[in-house]
């Protein structure tokens, strides 16, 4: 039977740093409280003249040498966002021309820090069924240019970063290899969209999308309710994690490695010490680089290829709960 195997990781922040004590000169906020409440350390903010495209295309040179491929080895592109470069077209447009992508498909999805799962569960579908051989998969985001750095802003702000990254999804067909994607759930629940979200510019605002009350308002700004989304996350997590384990008929010990979405420290080590998942079994970067949203996953990946922390063989279970609510997770033997 036909598998989908991830052949290749890569990732990219931009060169900027910008640490807790930095952004103190913007805003009423401490190393102290930021550290404690999330685990952050400092995150990357993008240049001027860099654009989502740029960081998700340095993401995708890396997964592409990765797997020993060239973009017109690829028939597809997906990429995962919640801050679009433009409203239109999708920022995976943009990052076809800075590929070089000929005229293979592209699109945005929009599933915002479960992201990268879903897009990564459409990839799976389209290489098993045959419809295509090679999907590029990528996260990126920019949320520097789009938060409220003052005050008002804080609880906010201070969480999220800038980054990218990218795996290449290809068809395996070898029966001696059982590596490759065994399970992926995802789960999604409309009802809280307003609890973690952007309100503005709406095109169901009318009769215009933007005005400067809303800009006044701070509704351009993303808003969430912390402790509520807190409290979703650590129970949809360890649910949906242990569905896609038991659909894959795979036990909790058996896996070798937990990579989570980097929301939040206290998030991951809540959950982890819930399922019982031994510390040297959970891997972070949340530290050096904040909460990416869609990106987080695959940087993730992408460091844990380099670190050595990926091995052939070893069961890797991948879970992300974000905006929405979305809540998803993967199950692969690497
Ligand atoms: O990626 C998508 C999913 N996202 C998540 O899962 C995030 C879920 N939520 C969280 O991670 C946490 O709720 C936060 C890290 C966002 C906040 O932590 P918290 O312990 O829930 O803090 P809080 O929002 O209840 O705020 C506690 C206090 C407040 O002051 P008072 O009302 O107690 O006087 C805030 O005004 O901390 C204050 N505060 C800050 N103080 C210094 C909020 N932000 C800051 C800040 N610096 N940056």
């Amino acid at each position: 039977m036909r598998r989908a195997k991830i052949t290749g990781t890569g990732m990219y922040v931009p060169d900027r740093v910008v640490t807790n004590a930095d952004l103190t000169q913007f805003m009423d906020t401490s190393d102290e409280w930021i550290v404690q409440r999330s685990g952050i350390r400092e995150r990357r903010w993008i240049e001027p003249g860099q654009a989502p495209s740029d960081l998700a295309r340095a993401a995708c040179q890396q997964a592409l040498e990765a797997a020993s491929l060239e973009v017109s080895d690829v028939d597809c592109i997906l990429l995962a966002t919640l801050s679009s470069e433009h409203d239109f077209p999708g920022t995976s447009f943009f990052l076809h021309e800075k590929l070089g992508a000929g005229e293979i498909p592209c699109l945005d999805l929009r599933a915002q820090c479960s992201g990268f799962l879903y897009a990564l569960s459409f990839a799976d579908a389209l290489v098993v069924s045959g419809k295509y051989r090679r999907v590029l998969v990528v996260g990126c985001e920019v949320h520097s240019t789009g938060l409220d750095i003052s005050t008002r802003g804080r609880d906010v702000a201070v969480l999220f970063g800038d980054g990218a990254g990218a795996v290449v999804v290809e068809a395996n067909d070898d029966p001696e290899d059982p590596s490759g994607l065994l399970e992926l759930r995802l789960h999604a629940q409309g009802r809280h969209a307003d609890k973690l979200w952007i309100e503005a510019p709406s095109s169901a605002s009318s009769p215009v999308r933007l005005t400067h009350e809303m800009i006044d308002d701070g509704r351009v700004f993303p808003k969430m309710e912390g402790r509520f989304v807190f409290k979703h996350a650590v129970r949809r997590m360890p649910e949906v994690l242990h569905e896609a384990l038991s659909a894959a008929s795979i036990k909790l010990d058996d896996v070798g490695l937990f990579l989570f979405h980097q929301a939040n420290l206290r998030i991951n080590e809540f959950v982890a010490n819930q399922l019982g998942i031994p510390p040297d079994k959970l891997f972070n970067n949340i530290e050096r680089y904040g909460n990416c949203s869609a990106a987080s996953i695959p940087m993730l990946l992408a460091e844990c290829a380099r670190n050595g922390r990926l091995q052939p063989g070893q069961i890797v279970c991948l879970t992300a709960f974000g905006s929405g609510f979305t809540w998803a997770s993967a199950v692969v033997r690497w």
